[in-house]
């Protein structure tokens, strides 16, 4: 296990205690940044795939701190979202709107570990998020993105 591994888990035993499940949270957040991204996920009425994905993305964060998946693994899921037009400012704005909504929902049992954590965590698929962007749409795919700040506090 990593030494990330326990304020992530942790952060997210106490959102879930305290918040319920963050999802339709997240997905409200993410939409209203997004409106052109409802079309996306395309004819989904009761919201069984944005609600599947949000329980793939959690996996891979868990898997993530606990070590069993590395972080080039996501250079595969984000070359599939590509093709299917999700923006690369999508997937960076969705993990800085997770873990917003985390900070959030623990409240004033958040800590600096997991904060720690948390920017360790995403900060560590950053370079398979630009990997994977750039591999599906050949020349004509945009620049990589220089590695972004911290953008962690946008909920705070
Ligand atoms: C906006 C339009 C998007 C669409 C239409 C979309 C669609 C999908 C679909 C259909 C799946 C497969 C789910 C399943 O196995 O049932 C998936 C998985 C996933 N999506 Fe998205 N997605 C979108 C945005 C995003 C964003 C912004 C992120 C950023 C975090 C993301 C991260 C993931 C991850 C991590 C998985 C799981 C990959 C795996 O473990 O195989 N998606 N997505």
């Amino acid at each position: 296990m990593l030494p990330n591994a326990e304020p992530i888990h942790q952060s997210l035993e106490l959102c879930v205690e305290r918040l319920g499940d963050p999802a339709p949270l997240i997905y409200q957040r993410f939409f209203s940044k997004y409106p052109n991204a409802v079309e996306l996920f395309g004819d989904d009425p009761d919201d069984s795939i944005k609600g599947h994905m949000m329980e793939k993305i959690f996996m891979l964060l868990m898997e993530l701190a606990d070590g069993s998946i590395k972080p080039r693994f996501s250079a595969f899921w984000v070359a599939d979202h590509e093709v299917w037009k999700v923006e690369r400012a999508m997937i960076f704005d969705m993990f800085d709107i997770i873990v917003g909504t985390l900070r959030e929902g623990v409240g004033d049992a958040w800590t600096a570990d997991m904060e720690r954590a948390w920017q360790d965590l995403i900060a560590s698929m950053i370079p398979a998020i630009n990997a994977g962007m750039g591999s599906a749409s050949g020349d004509d795919s945009p620049e990589p993105v220089a590695p972004p700040q911290p953008r962690f506090q946008r909920w705070s």
